[in-house]
């Protein structure tokens, strides 16, 4: 088994890679490498690495390096739209101009529609080296979780456009949490014990559950940190919740009691 700093080394030199390798080479090329290489901390890959790998010390790496980009690129699309004008009109990404500021709003649309494709597409290619019984299970897993069951959903919710949603009932922003962010980080973690063996459905179970409070937890945090963090540490603009007026834990509860319901949430985990 890999140490997670190489594992970390490996998938950054493999994810420009398979993007070089599953797009052509133009400037919609630029723009995917653009939105996916700028440091961002690879949390969800990492996840899916120490699930597969918790299950099967003896993973192939090839197979984790494909099914946690997959995952990424999901998540690098989820970026580049929520960024946009229409979304959270975020200028800052990652510490450098979001992708529709570097390049322009109609490439940043295209760069998410590609990169969501790609994650499909890398995981219904014979560049996976496992069974279709598992690449369908994985397909399953991760449009369920990225669309409008999912993230797509949350995003909706974040955006206030459903006329049920309370942004001052806690099961309504727990909800939005769960599926915005708390859907992709769980699919990284089943996925990662699915690769490692679809066949231990426990051990999918638990990293079901494990996950949900991982991205729970994970989109608290971003909310108090956007709240007390500089725009130099976050590497995207600091504050901007609440002039966007967005239906955050913190403005529902307050810092205070939104750090005491995230030390919660880790003494569950
Ligand atoms: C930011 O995700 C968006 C949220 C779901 C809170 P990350 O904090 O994982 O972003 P990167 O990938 O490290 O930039
Ligand atoms: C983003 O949540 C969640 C998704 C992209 C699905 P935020 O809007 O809070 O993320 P940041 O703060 O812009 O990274
Ligand atoms: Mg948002
Ligand atoms: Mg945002
Ligand atoms: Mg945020």
């Amino acid at each position: 088994m890999y140490p997670i700093d190489d594992f970390l080394n490996a998938f950054n030199v493999f994810l420009p890679k398979v993007i070089r390798d599953f797009s052509c080479q133009n400037d919609l090329q630029q723009a995917l490498l653009y939105a996916t290489l700028n440091g961002g901390k690879r949390t969800r890959p990492v996840l899916c690495f120490i699930f597969g790998s918790m299950v099967n010390k003896n993973i192939p790496i090839h197979n984790i390096l494909h099914v946690a980009s997959a995952v990424e690129l999901i998540h690098c699309y989820s970026l580049v739209h929520d960024d946009l004008p229409a979304m959270d009109n975020d200028d800052l990404r990652r510490g450098l101009p979001t992708t529709h500021k570097k390049y322009t709003e109609a490439t940043a649309i295209l760069v998410g529609d590609s990169l969501q494709t790609m994650a499909f597409d890398i995981l219904s290619s014979d560049v996976l080296n496992c069974s279709s019984d598992t690449k369908i299970k994985l397909i399953q897993i991760l449009s369920k979780a990225s669309g409008a069951m999912g993230m797509v959903s949350g995003q909706f919710l974040d955006m206030n456009l459903d006329s049920q949603f309370d942004k001052n009932n806690l099961l309504h922003i727990k909800q939005m949490h769960q599926q915005k962010t708390g859907a992709l980080i769980t699919a990284a973690c089943v996925m990662g014990a699915v690769i490692g063996d679809i066949k231990n459905q426990a051990i999918q179970d638990k990293a079901k559950i494990i996950g949900g409070l991982i991205g729970e937890l994970f989109q608290i945090q971003d909310d108090i940190l956007d709240m007390t963090q500089s725009t130099q540490t976050l590497g995207k603009t600091a504050g901007k919740d609440l002039t966007n007026n967005k239906p955050t834990i913190t403005a529902f509860m307050g810092l205070d009691n939104a750090r005491f319901y995230a030390d919660d949430l880790v003494q569950k985990l």
